[in-house]
C-alpha cells in the first residue's frame, strides 16, 4: 500500500502542477465522518434538479461545460476506478484527464467504483483530498461484464451487505455530500434497488439515483418510470430518476410518472446538451426554444477545439467524432458526414468539414 500511496500522491501533485485547474485547499477528515463545510452551491436546491448523467467516454469537461451552459445543475465525472486509481503511476495521463475539473463547472461528483470497502474508502479520501468535486457518488449500477465480473457495479445489486459497506465506508472518508447511482436491482429476481436506498438513507446520503431498468435489460426495452415511482414513494432520502430523456417532453412524463426530485439525463444530451435547456423550460411550462442548424454546427466546433486543447490533436480528434456523429444526426446526408468524420486525425479536417457545414446552414437561414 506504500508505493501506492506514493505514486498516488506524486499524480496528485503533478496533476496539480500541470493543470491550472479548479482547486480547493484539502482538509484532514480521515475516519472522522462528514465534517467541514459543504462545498456545494448554496443555490442549489433539490428541486426539478436537472442532472447530467456519468457517461464513461462522453462526460469530459467539455461535455460538463456545455451541459451546464445549457443548464445542467449537476454533473458527474465519468467514473473513475478505485484499485485504478491507487494504484496509478505518477504522471498517468488517463487519470489525470479523468479527473481535470473546469473552472466554469458549477457541482460536479466525482464517481467512484469498485468493491473493496478499504480500497473504496481510500480512494474516496484521496479524490476529496484533490479538491475538485463538490460530491461524490458509487456506481452501483454499470452493467458491463468486464465490471460486473470483478463484483463491481450493478454486481452490487447481488450483495446489498456489501454495498452498505462500500456506503459507510465511503461517507466516513470524506467531507462531500455522497450519492449512489444504481438500476432497478440486478435481474427480475433481485430487484434489490430498495435496500441499496435504505441503506444510503441510513447513511444520510444526499440522493439516490435510480436508473429504471435492471442489469439484466442493459439498455433494452423502455424505463420503468412507474417502479421508479414505486420506489420513491417508499423513500424519504431524495430521488432522482434516470432513463429515456431524449425530449423535453420524457422529461414532463419522467417527472410527473415517478414525482422524483429530479432528473438524471444520458444519451439525450449527446450532441444535444440544449436538451438540458428545453427539459426545464418544459417542466416549467415555458415556451420551448429549440436550438438552430447553426447552434449545433457551432458547438460541434467549440467542443472539438476543446477537446484538441485539453486531450491533444490526435485522441481529442478520435474522441470527437462520435460527438459530430450526434450533432449531425438526422441531418441529410448525416451517414455519409459520419463516414468522413471516422477517419479524421486533425482539428483542421474537422473544422473544414463543419465550416463548410456552417456555411450552408448560414445560406439557409438567408434563404
Ligand atoms: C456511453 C455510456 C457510458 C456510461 N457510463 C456510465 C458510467 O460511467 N457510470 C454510470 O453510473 N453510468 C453510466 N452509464 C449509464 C448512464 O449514466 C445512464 O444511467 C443510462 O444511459 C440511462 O440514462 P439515459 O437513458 O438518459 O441515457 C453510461 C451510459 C452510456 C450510454
Amino acid at each position: 500500500m506504500q508505493a501506492s500511496r506514493r505514486s498516488l500522491f506524486d499524480l496528485r501533485r503533478s496533476s496539480m502542477q500541470h493543470q491550472p485547474y479548479q482547486t480547493r485547499p484539502a482538509r484532514e477528515t480521515r475516519g472522522t465522518g462528514v465534517q467541514g463545510h459543504c462545498p456545494c452551491r448554496k443555490d442549489f436546491t433539490l428541486k426539478n434538479v436537472l442532472c447530467l448523467a456519468p457517461m464513461a467516454g462522453i462526460t469530459d469537461w467539455p461535455m460538463r461545460v456545455l451541459c451546464y451552459r445549457m443548464g445542467a445543475d449537476y454533473a458527474c465525472s465519468e467514473m473513475v476506478s478505485a484499485i485504478g486509481f491507487m494504484c496509478a503511476k505518477p504522471h498517468n495521463d488517463t487519470y489525470r484527464r479523468l479527473l481535470e475539473v473546469h473552472p466554469e463547472e458549477k457541482n460536479t461528483a466525482v464517481q467512484l467504483f469498485g468493491s473493496d470497502p478499504v480500497v473504496m474508502g481510500e480512494a474516496a479520501h484521496r479524490l476529496t483530498e484533490l479538491g475538485r468535486f463538490t460530491m461524490m457518488d458509487i456506481n452501483m449500477g454499470c452493467p458491463a461484464r468486464k465490471v460486473v465480473s470483478g463484483g463491481d457495479g450493478s454486481a452490487l445489486l447481488l450483495d446489498p451487505d456489501k454495498a452498505y459497506k462500500i456506503m459507510e465506508i465511503v461517507k466516513r472518508n470524506t467531507w462531500l455530500p455522497c450519492t449512489i447511482k444504481t438500476r432497478l436491482g440486478f435481474d427480475d429476481e433481485h430487484m434489490t434497488a430498495i435496500d441499496l436506498c435504505r441503506a444510503a438513507e441510513s447513511l444520510n446520503y444526499a440522493w439516490v439515483a435510480i436508473h429504471g431498468r435492471t442489469r439484466a435489460q442493459q439498455y433494452s426495452g423502455t424505463a420503468n418510470y412507474q417502479a421508479i415511482g414505486e420506489l420513491k414513494a417508499q423513500l424519504k432520502i431524495p430521488v432522482i430518476a434516470n432513463g429515456d430523456v431524449f425530449a423535453p417532453e420524457d422529461a414532463i412524463r419522467i417527472q410527473q410518472e415517478t414525482g422524483a426530485d429530479g432528473i438524471m439525463i444520458g444519451r439525450g444530451c449527446m450532441g444535444n446538451p440544449w436538451l438540458f435547456r428545453t427539459a426545464r423550460q418544459a417542466l416549467e411550462g415555458k415556451p420551448i426554444e429549440k436550438e438552430t442548424l447553426l447552434d449545433r454546427i457551432e458547438t460541434a466546433m467549440l467542443q472539438a477545439q476543446w477537446m484538441v486543447d485539453f486531450k491533444g490533436e490526435r485522441l481529442g480528434i478520435v474522441e470527437m467524432r462520435k460527438h459530430v456523429g450526434h450533432y449531425i444526426s438526422g441531418l441529410r446526408g448525416a451517414t455519409t458526414i459520419r463516414r468522413q468524420v471516422n477517419f479524421m486525425l486533425t482539428l483542421d479536417e474537422m473544422r473544414d468539414l463543419l465550416e463548410t457545414m456552417r456555411e450552408a446552414a448560414l445560406q439557409e437561414e438567408e434563404a
